[in-house]
Order: structure tokens, then C-alpha cells, then sequence
């Protein structure tokens, strides 16, 4: 056990995979978001920052788009990130970025990677306010549970609509939380359950799925639960541009 109270007990690489291959269609910019310099540095390098010095994390793979792909290495290059050990292309959809950097989690240039990944953390590089503590809790969730999403409870009263925009149901408050990144899990679980997404993407699709986080991969495929774990308030992704004056203004209280 080490000081944190953390055992050991899963043997591998904890790896973090940072997702920047998004086009940021709602932030209405020329520049993708992950991108875009928040107070002096791109709003992809601070979750980098924090994975890149956390304890608890051995190796980041980075998922770029296309046309991200040259900015990503660059900004590794630049800030000089030890860490990253693959800057993968992503896809259409999150989760067919997602799935790219679980591969690559394994597999580097199609060799198997020397320490294969026992704990992967999936985050959005859109989120710059992870903390040390937040993936200390999503770690220390991993030993009693395969699973866990970092989240909030909801402070909002939220209501579940019908086709038709009428109230269909509220649900209890006190059980909403709205979910965040990182989301964590046994290495195993996850890619195992991506795999059968892939495989049976066609047949989700045409029942109106949509697959909006990495989680609910797990809730589809998986019998296994999975632990909500209390993230921040301030762990907000950068979405719209007024997301960038409320970033500028939680960095500027912690200064
Ligand atoms: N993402 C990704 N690959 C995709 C889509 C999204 O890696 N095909 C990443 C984004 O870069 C972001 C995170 O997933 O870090 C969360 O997604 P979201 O906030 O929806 O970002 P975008 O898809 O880029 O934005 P939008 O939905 O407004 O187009
Ligand atoms: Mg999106």
C-alpha cells in the first residue's frame, strides 16, 4: 500500500488517454478548442500538464484528428511532455477515438507494448480542470470496482422529456449527477467492451443509440457497475465560448 492508501494489487501501466481529435463544431472557431490559448497556454496542455506529473499515471496516449495531427505533436514537442508515448489519429465519432487510443494502448506500431495497461483513464482534453485528487479517487475507485466516471451531483432539478418537449418525468434530485472525464476502468473491461461496440455499431445506430460517453459502453456490454466518483464543479469542458471566460476565471482564482 503506498501513502495514499492505495494498493497495488493491479499489475501493469495506468495509462491516460487524452482525446483532442474533436472539431469543436458548437465553439464556432477556426481553431479547434483543444487548441485555442487559454491565459498564455492552449486548453489542451493543462489536462497534459496534470497527467504528465501525476504519480499516478505511467503513459499518455494522445488521440488527434487529421488535421490536429501536426499541432499534437508540436505542442508535445514544445512543453516537452515525457509521457506521451503515441500521438494516434482519432475518428468520426468520440468513441471511435476513444478506440484508437485503446489500441494504441496495447499495440505501438503494430508490436505489443512492453508494460501492457492494466487501468486506462479516458478524458476529454477539452476539460483543462482535472486535478491530482480527481485521478486519485478514480484510481482508488479501481480497487473495489472495474468502473468508475468522475461526476458531480446535479444542483439543478433536471426533467426527462418526451418526443414532444412536454414533461415526461423528474427524476429524484438527490440521485442526478452529471457526469465528467475522466472515466476509468480495468483495462480488460473497457477495450473488451469497445471491441463489441465496433462489432455491432450497425445494430446500435439503427435502434437511435447515441453513445455519448465512455461508460455507458461498459452499462451496454458489461455486466459490471459502475462507480460514480465526486469530481469538481470547476471540471468543466470548454463546449461554447462563454466556457472560455468561466475557464479564465477559475485560473485566475487559483493564482
Ligand atoms: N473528441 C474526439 N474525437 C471525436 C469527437 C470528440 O477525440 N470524433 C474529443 C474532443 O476533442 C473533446 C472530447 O472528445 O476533447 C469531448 O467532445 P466534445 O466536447 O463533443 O468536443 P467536439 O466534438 O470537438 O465538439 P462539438 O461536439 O461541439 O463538435
Ligand atoms: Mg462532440
Amino acid at each position: 500500500m503506498d501513502q495514499n492508501g492505495i494498493h497495488n494489487s493491479i499489475k501493469g501501466d495506468r495509462v491516460a488517454i487524452v482525446l483532442a481529435a474533436g472539431k469543436g463544431s458548437r465553439m464556432h472557431s477556426d481553431v479547434a478548442k483543444q487548441f485555442l490559448p487559454l491565459c498564455g497556454k492552449p486548453v489542451l496542455c493543462y489536462s497534459l500538464d496534470v497527467f504528465e506529473q501525476s504519480d499516478y499515471i505511467d503513459r499518455i496516449i494522445l488521440v488527434a484528428g487529421r488535421e490536429g495531427m501536426e499541432t499534437c505533436s508540436e505542442i508535445v514537442k514544445e512543453y516537452g511532455y515525457k509521457k506521451v508515448s503515441s500521438v494516434v489519429t482519432g475518428g468520426k465519432e468520440r468513441y471511435h477515438s476513444v478506440r484508437n487510443g485503446l489500441n494504441a494502448a496495447l499495440y505501438e506500431e503494430d508490436s505489443a507494448v512492453e508494460n501492457p495497461p492494466a487501468l486506462v483513464l479516458i478524458h476529454d482534453g477539452a476539460r483543462p480542470f482535472v486535478s491530482e485528487e480527481i485521478i486519485e479517487e478514480n484510481i482508488k475507485a479501481l480497487e473495489e470496482c472495474s468502473a468508475c466516471v468522475t461526476g458531480v451531483p446535479s444542483k439543478d432539478t433536471v426533467k426527462i422529456a418526451d418526443s414532444e418537449g412536454f414533461v415526461a418525468s423528474t427524476p429524484e434530485r438527490a440521485l442526478v449527477w452529471n457526469v465528467q472525464t475522466p472515466q476509468s476502468f480495468h483495462f480488460s473491461l473497457v477495450h473488451k467492451a469497445y471491441e463489441q461496440l465496433i462489432e455491432k455499431e450497425a445494430e446500435i445506430l439503427e435502434k437511435g443509440i447515441r453513445i455519448t460517453d465512455d461508460a455507458m459502453v461498459v452499462e451496454y456490454f458489461t455486466n459490471e457497475r459502475v462507480k460514480l466518483v465526486e469530481g469538481s464543479y470547476e471540471n468543466i469542458k470548454i463546449t461554447t465560448p462563454e466556457d472560455l471566460i468561466i475557464a479564465e476565471n477559475i485560473i485566475k482564482r487559483h493564482k
